[in-house]
């Protein structure tokens, strides 16, 4: 890591006061590591580890005034920081609905795609991006909009609503998009729009019993979409795949572009931060 990076984190986690109400500004000091750090996804894929690893070994950083603290707040928030951002960064969730998505467009550069619940690092939408210079992402993002345009990824720092303008667009996209899902149909639906949903079963409606079942939450998107294709299907990771489409490709064809994505192959992991924070405390360790 760059020296003067190290010193703007080392400001920012020096003067940051924390009591009840503020937290940790973990979050503030990632966005400025990901500033000076990154350029490229090499350097992405190991973004969450380097940062978080680099804050384990530098603990006199943090302005705290109890052991307790030091001992179980700090790691911990670290620990909870560096799952978020490396669940964001996992390609292995990504890659099937990337592909498939690639296959639905159709119209290639042409079609403006905005990509709803992209990821509070936009990965998904970064990898569609490296073909496609159309691409959009909404979400509230844990890195700057300066950040994601380097990546040709236009950023919406938003959430959704049911009456969120996507007139711009000619297709929404979503890859599990939780709470964004039900909006993201009224949305399209208000506008005219075409789009590719993978459902995630957070997103979905809930009813007293805790999971509603499939059916009658498909009927509750239908009575929003009465257009809505909804196709079923395994996966790498999943026994059962929901997707809901309404868009340029025949229903056939989705059908079998669902199939063939989601048969691709497993991509490689990160490093994972464990084994950075043992080989830091072993060294140590060694040192001693
Ligand atoms: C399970 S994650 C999926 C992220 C991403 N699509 C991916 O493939 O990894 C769901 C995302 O939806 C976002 N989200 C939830 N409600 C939203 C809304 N109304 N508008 C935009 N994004 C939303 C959350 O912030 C979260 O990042």
């Amino acid at each position: 890591m760059k020296r003067e990076t190290q010193l703007e984190i080392k400001k920012l986690l020096m003067t940051n006061v924390c009591d009840c109400r503020n937290s940790y500004n973990i979050p503030e000091a990632f966005m400025i590591f990901a500033d000076r750090e990154v350029e490229n996804e090499q350097d992405l894929k190991f973004a969450a580890t380097d940062f978080c690893a680099f804050l384990f070994e530098h603990p006199e950083y943090f302005n705290v005034d109890s052991l307790q603290d030091l001992c179980f707040a700090i790691p911990e928030t670290i620990m909870f920081f560096h799952a978020e951002i490396e669940c964001a960064l996992d390609p292995r969730e990504k890659s099937e609905f990337v592909s498939a998505v690639r296959e639905l467009l159709v119209n290639g550069e042409k079609t403006k795609t905005l990509d709803v619940g992209a990821g509070v690092i936009p990965l998904g939408s970064m990898m569609l991006a490296r073909d496609n210079s159309n691409i959009s992402a909404m979400d509230k993002f844990r890195i700057s909009d300066g950040l994601i345009q380097k990546f040709n990824v236009t950023p919406r720092n938003e959430y959704l609503t049911a009456d969120t303008d996507v007139g711009g667009y000619d297709m929404l996209i979503g890859n599990t998009p939780c709470g964004a899902t039900i909006d993201m149909i009224k949305a399209a639906v208000n506008y005219d729009r075409k789009y590719f949903i993978r459902f995630c079963t957070c997103g979905l409606p809930q009813d007293k019993e805790a999971q509603r079942p499939a059916k009658d939450w498909m009927n509750q998107l239908r009575a929003i979409d009465p257009r809505i294709r909804i196709f079923t299907s395994k996966s790498h990771y999943r026994p059962h795949e929901y997707y809901g489409y309404v868009g340029p490709v025949p229903d056939k064809e989705v059908e079998k572009i669902i199939l063939s994505a989601n048969n691709i192959k497993e991509p490689k992991f990160g490093k994972k931060l464990r084994d950075i924070v043992m080989e830091i405390f072993h060294g140590r360790k060694n040192e001693g």
